[in-house]
């Protein structure tokens, strides 16, 4: 492919723009037909500069006469209207052959993910795993992803791994994702969707295979019960405030699904999305007050006093 006949270059962009650092062959082929109209455009952009920039200069006022106009050189119409067209149509011809070759089509999915207002929910068909912002997939697999909204429309991006997808309320749709060098890859929302549109990130987090079945185990296990007074006295205060309301802990009888589950919360990386990594004091922060670090997101400010956002802290700190 063309990508892989430039590296120097490749490498020079990839670090400013994922899609030209491919981890999977759908995102190879994206980022070749982004190079190709890339370099394309940089060339076209290149002529019509020097051509305007000689027109001004040979053509620039001399005296007040009005330069004589030509009329229908038929040379010249078909000069700019042909190589355009052609242009244009060699894009629309390759785009659609991606579009085509990498239609995930619709069947069962290995995994679903459904994108809220400003988070993402991810459930493993044939598991009972539930988690949020991070995806984990097993090395070199393609893996058939349904994506779905709960409420607006949301669009699923790995640039480094595959092709975006819309995420429709009511209208699933499909998509491959791969990869095929173990690491951790980041994903974003790429279709505008409220106040954190920015923060609606997500992390893909690409292992062998046995380590990612052994997560996967973990993950269906329901919630572990508090490990001491403090991470007792939080649980006892998550069942009688509302936090139940929104979030489910497996295991308990908490099991809503409007907020992010917390059954493992604390085996993940981030908080809220991406905004925060998860560590003790941020989940503390984040307690104390959402709305100072996510304005506009669906928790509200509980104004929690520093014992209870300390017991809580205690109680989820061991959901592992
Ligand atoms: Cu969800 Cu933008």
């Amino acid at each position: 492919m063309f990508y892989s006949h430039h590296p120097s270059l490749g490498l020079l962009l990839a670090s400013a723009v994922p899609v030209l650092d491919p981890a999977s062959k759908d995102a190879k082929a994206i980022g070749s037909l982004f190079l190709i109209v890339f370099l394309v455009c940089l060339a076209i952009l290149a002529v019509i500069s020097a051509l305007i920039c000689t027109s001004l200069y040979r053509f620039r006022a001399q005296d007040n006469n009005f330069p004589p106009q030509n009329f229908g050189r038929h040379g010249s119409e078909t000069l700019w209207a042909v190589p355009p067209v052609l242009i244009v149509l060699t894009f629309s011809l390759l785009s659609a052959k991606l579009i085509v070759s990498d239609s995930a089509g619709a069947g069962d999915p290995d995994i679903v993910v459904v994108g809220h207002q400003w988070w993402w929910e991810v459930r493993y068909p044939g598991s009972r795993a539930v988690t949020a912002n991070e995806i984990h997939i097993p090395l070199g697999r393609r893996l058939r992803v349904r994506v779905e909204s709960a409420d607006v429309i949301h669009s699923f991006w790995v640039p480094q791994l595959g092709p975006k997808m819309d995420m429709i309320r009511g209208h699933p749709s499909f998509v491959w994702l791969q990869a095929d060098g173990a690491g951790i890859y980041q994903g974003a929302c790429s279709e505008f969707c409220g106040d954190q549109h920015a923060w609606m990130r997500f992390l893909v987090i690409a292992e062998p295979e046995s380590q990612f079945k052994r997560w996967l185990e973990r993950q269906a296990r329901p919630a572990l019960g508090a490990a001491n007074d403090t991470a007792q006295a939080g649980r006892n205060f998550f069942f009688a405030q509302t936090c139940a309301n929104c979030h489910a802990v497996g295991g308990t009888s908490a099991v809503a699904t409007a907020g992010p589950d917390l059954t493992h919360l604390a085996g993940r990386r981030q908080l809220a999305a991406g905004i925060l990594d998860k560590t003790p004091e941020n989940l503390a922060r984040w307690l104390k007050n959402p709305q100072e670090i996510k304005p506009g997101c669906q928790m509200p400010n509980f104004n929690l006093n520093d014992d209870q956002v300390n017991e809580l802290v205690a109680y989820l700190e061991g959901l592992r």
